[in-house]
Formats: structure tokens, sequence, C-alpha cells
């Protein structure tokens, strides 16, 4: 009888994604939550970036990265894992202080990292199009 050898697969890709996403989900409810409380709206984009960006972004690409494992484990999908959690809690970080403060010596640090997420982006965008493939 013919048997056919099979390595395990790897890890889904994805886990680690969406782990970090669900901690920005809280982070961003519970920003939320307080807003809402003290009606101080100050931090609104804060908020926004960390739900739209932190929790919904990443969750995507890591359930995405789970059904296309071929492009969850690219040198591309490494590009993008690290260039946008890098930059994103600088960027959150930096907006933040900016709001609060007023103090503009954030800027170049808030300009660097959105340039960054950005990039990661663009890294997520390729990944997507040279290695998304039926299984
Ligand atoms: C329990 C969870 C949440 C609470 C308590 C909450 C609370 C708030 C509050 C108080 C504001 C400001 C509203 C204002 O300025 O009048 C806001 C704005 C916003 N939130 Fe949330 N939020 C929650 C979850 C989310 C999630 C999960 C997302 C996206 C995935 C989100 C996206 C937004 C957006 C886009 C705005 C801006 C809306 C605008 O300025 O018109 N929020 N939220």
């Amino acid at each position: 009888m013919h048997t056919t050898h099979r390595t395990s697969p790897p890890p889904a890709a994805g886990i680690i994604w969406i782990k970090l996403a669900v901690l920005y989900l809280l982070v961003g409810v519970g920003m939320g939550l307080v807003m809402g409380a003290s009606q101080d709206f100050t931090l609104r984009p804060v908020h926004v970036h960390v739900n739209l960006l932190g929790w919904t972004t990443l969750a995507l690409a890591g359930i995405i990265y789970t059904v296309f494992p071929q492009a969850g484990h690219s040198t591309l999908a490494r590009i993008h894992f690290w260039t946008l959690n890098l930059a994103l809690p600088v960027m959150m970080g930096a907006l933040a202080y900016l709001l609060l403060t007023g103090d503009k010596g954030a800027i170049p640090y808030l300009g660097a990292a959105e340039i960054m997420a950005a990039a990661s982006i663009v890294a997520f965008a390729a990944n997507l199009f040279l290695n998304l493939r039926a299984q």
C-alpha cells in the first residue's frame, strides 16, 4: 500500500496577529468607555486608530494569513508584521501626547511612525498580490 509522508503544518501564521489585535480592542474599548464617561473626546482620534488599525486591521490580516498560509509565512508577511507592530504603538503614543499637550515636539515621531505604518500596509498589499493563491 502506498503511504504518503506528510510533515505537520507550521503553526497558523495568523494566531499572533489575532492575539495582538484583541489587545488593541481591549485598549480601544477601554478608551471609548472613558471618553464617554468623562465626556472628554480629546483622544477620539487615538481611540479610532487603536480600534481600526489595531483591532480591525490586525485581526483581518490574522484571518487572511490563517486562510492563506503561503502569504502568512512569506518574507513580506514578516516585514508587514514588524513594521506595523513597531510603528503602531509609537504612532498612538505620539498622537495621544500631541493631542493632550499640544507639544509639537511629538510631530517628527508621529510622522516617522505614520510613514512606517503606511509602508507596512504597502508590504501587506504586495504580499497579498504576490502570495495569495488557492491552497
Ligand atoms: C464599547 C466599545 C466602544 C465605546 C464605548 C466607544 C466609544 C466611543 C466614543 C465615546 C466616541 C466619540 C464620540 C463623539 O465624539 O461624539 C467614539 C468614536 C468613534 N469610535 Fe468608538 N467606541 C467603542 C468601540 C469602537 C470600535 C470597536 C470601533 C471600530 C472598530 C470604534 C470606532 C470609532 C470611530 C470610527 C469613532 C469616530 C466617530 C466620529 O468621530 O464620527 N469604536 N467611540
